[in-house]
């Protein structure tokens, strides 16, 4: 099967495009026949290494990809509810072989069916970046309808899921991005948007119930103009696990009696179906900002690499009616 793998850490050049075997679905694992992939900043990061304690998780070669949509090919023998033939979408195992592949094994209970009025490629875009503002919003932040929220990156994967999800939820959202997405992300829902260069939210927005910082800022600095914000016993939720709190912005919590939530993603099979039951509703919205094929995955990294992509960007790997 093609596939592309990096045999060493480094630029997009080190993403090959390789004939690898096909993998053997374990007893609790699909096989997935992999018609779309999203590209996620971590396919980046692990490609070029930089992250020290995601490094010592990673044996090479690795096949990147962790966002999948596509065809069950076979079922693993202990698995339930699933059959070859079912339209799934989810996120392979990680560490692991990934999704910029033909075949992708993965553990069954990541995967959930695929949102019916989703081509595959849209599918795609939705497992990692949905499953990580889900996380963030419901897991942590406890958002309950009539809350206060307020979106870092509101018009990125993440936080553009995460707008969505809170006002399907029947949150009052507040969203941040740059000047030339703030009508995209008021048309994702939002109640308001702000321009994170030029509208200080932190002399605009109060009374906040829960933030969630789904941008790339790693800034503890940041950080407490984003608590201040907070009501006391508000929650801030960083999905930015590689970056903890400091002392700073602890103590900024604690003088609020506010709580700070590290939220790695949780891959639930029970979130995708709800996330899938929200998309099929019409509640949620996919937007995919480009296409590229498999074969031009390095020009998708650069993409991705610069932070501001709107919405996702995904790999085709089959044409959408190409048999599994
Ligand atoms: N916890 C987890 O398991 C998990 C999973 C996935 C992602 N993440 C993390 O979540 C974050 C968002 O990921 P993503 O996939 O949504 O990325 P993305 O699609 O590239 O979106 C990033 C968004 O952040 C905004 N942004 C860029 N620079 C900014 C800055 N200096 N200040 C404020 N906003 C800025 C951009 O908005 P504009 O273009 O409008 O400027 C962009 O829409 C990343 O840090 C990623 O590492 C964590």
């Amino acid at each position: 099967m093609k596939a592309v793998t990096i045999k060493a850490f480094g630029g997009p050049e080190v993403l090959q495009l390789v004939d690898a075997p096909r993998p053997v679905p374990a007893a609790d694992e699909l096989l997935i026949s992999v018609y779309a992939s999203g590209v996620n900043p971590v396919d980046w990061v692990i490609r070029n290494g930089s992250n020290e304690a995601m490094r010592s998780f990673l044996t090479l070669p690795l096949t990147l990809g962790w966002d999948a949509a596509g065809v069950v090919a076979e079922v693993g023998s202990a698995v339930t509810g699933f059959q070859p033939g079912d339209a799934v979408y989810g996120v392979p195992n990680f560490p692991g072989n990934g999704s910029y592949a033909e075949y992708c094994a993965a553990k069954a209970s990541q995967f959930a069916r695929k949102p019916q009025r989703l081509s595959f490629i849209e599918a795609a875009g939705v497992p990692l970046a949905g499953l990580t503002a889900w996380t963030g919003l419901f897991g942590h932040g406890q958002v309950r309808a009539g809350q206060r929220v307020l979106i870092q990156g509101a018009s990125g994967g993440v936080g553009g899921f995460a707008v969505q999800f809170a006002k399907a939820k029947g949150a009052y959202v507040i969203g941040l991005a740059s000047a030339g997405n703030l009508d995209y992300v008021k048309q994702l829902g939002a109640d308001e948007a702000l321009d994170y260069r030029g509208q200080p939210f932190e002399e605009l927005v109060r009374d906040v119930d829960v933030v969630l910082e789904a941008s790339p800022q790693r800034d503890n600095r940041e950080r407490l103009k984003a608590v201040a914000v907070l009501k006391p016993g508000g929650i801030f939720v960083s999905v930015n696990v590689d970056a903890p709190f400091d002392e700073a912005v602890r103590a900024a919590l604690a003088q609020k009696q506010a709580t700070g939530e590290m939220a790695p993603n949780q891959p639930r099979q029970d979130w995708l179906t709800e996330i899938a039951q929200l998309i099929d509703a019409g509640q949620v919205q996919v937007v995919v900002s480009r296409v590229y094929p498999l074969a031009e995955v390095a020009a998708a990294h650069r993409e991705s690499e610069t932070w501001h992509v709107r919405g996702k960007l995904v790999l085709e790997i089959r044409p959408e009616n190409a048999p599994a």
